[in-house]
């Protein structure tokens, strides 16, 4: 099935409200004659989400997420976000990023748990699931993505498949994490394969079709086109390439042009 590709800037920890502010300001000029055949939703940190959310108003193709969300609806927990909160100003919402199941010790119970909570407000999870370098070295990637699309898909329903961003995003693969090559665009498609095979044998084939599969780590304008030209490929969530104005919408061009698969 055809999809929109999508391009998600994951902005992290990198930037002040100002320069975030910059950024998406440098973004809009440049995403003037963006193509509308691509999405591109912008990630800063909570405290820029509504400021980017007012900024980024009706550009064409452009929109706001944010980084994480906590998976009560509400309660007594300090420092945390609710859903209802980031709702008024996000469409989408990053959950499951590497760095904090390794960090903050999140599960793939709460991860699963904070996609449904999203749908269920209507936001869209991009759900990042992906293996380390020693599971990989181990031989266990195959293991480690299937326990982790297995318990996201126990708390969806088949028409959410069709609401939910999937991020293929081997940890050791992320700049940030020094990466001694980066991956090889064959084997990034098998293991997307191997997500969408997973969603076909909870929910079918149809339903696992609409799911939006994207990739993940050391992603930037000169690469783009391996990895996002690959077969089931629907986009990509760019770290430290996305905090680069020109570099981000060079991608987005990019694939804009050569259309997704
Ligand atoms: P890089 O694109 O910097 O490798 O970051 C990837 C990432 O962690 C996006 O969530």
């Amino acid at each position: 099935m055809e999809h929109v590709p999508v391009f998600v800037a994951n902005w992290k920890m990198a930037l002040s409200h100002k320069a975030a502010m910059e950024t998406l300001k440098a973004i809009k000029k440049l995403a003037k004659d963006m193509p509308d055949s691509v999405e591109a939703v912008v990630c800063p940190s909570f405290p820029s989400l509504a400021e980017a959310a007012s900024f980024v108003g009706k550009i064409s193709g452009l929109q706001v997420g944010a980084q994480n969300v906590h998976w009560e609806e509400s309660g007594a927990w300090t420092g945390e976000v609710a859903v209802s909160q980031i709702a008024p100003f996000a469409s989408h919402c990053i959950i499951g990023h590497s760095e904090r199941r390794r960090l903050t010790g999140e599960t793939d119970q709460q991860v699963a748990e904070k996609a449904a909570l999203l749908i269920r407000h209507g936001l869209v999870p991009i759900v990042c699931v992906g293996e380390s370098w020693e599971e990989r070295q181990a031989g266990e990637t195959v293991k480690r993505v299937s326990e982790q699309v297995e318990v996201l898909l126990t708390k969806l329903t088949r028409v959410a498949l069709a609401k939910l961003i999937v991020t293929y995003e081997p940890i050791w693969a992320i700049s940030a994490n020094n990466p001694v090559a980066p991956p090889d665009p064959d084997e990034v498609a098998q293991n997307m394969l191997l997500i969408r095979k997973l969603a076909a044998g909870q929910f079918g084939n149809e339903a696992a079709e609409r799911l939006r599969i994207i990739y993940g780590g050391s992603v930037d304008a000169d690469n783009v086109k391996q990895y996002v030209g690959e077969p089931g490929v629907d986009g990509a969530l760019v770290g430290s390439a996305s905090l680069k104005p020109v570099q981000f919408v060079s991608m987005i061009k990019t694939i804009g042009e050569v259309g997704s698969t």
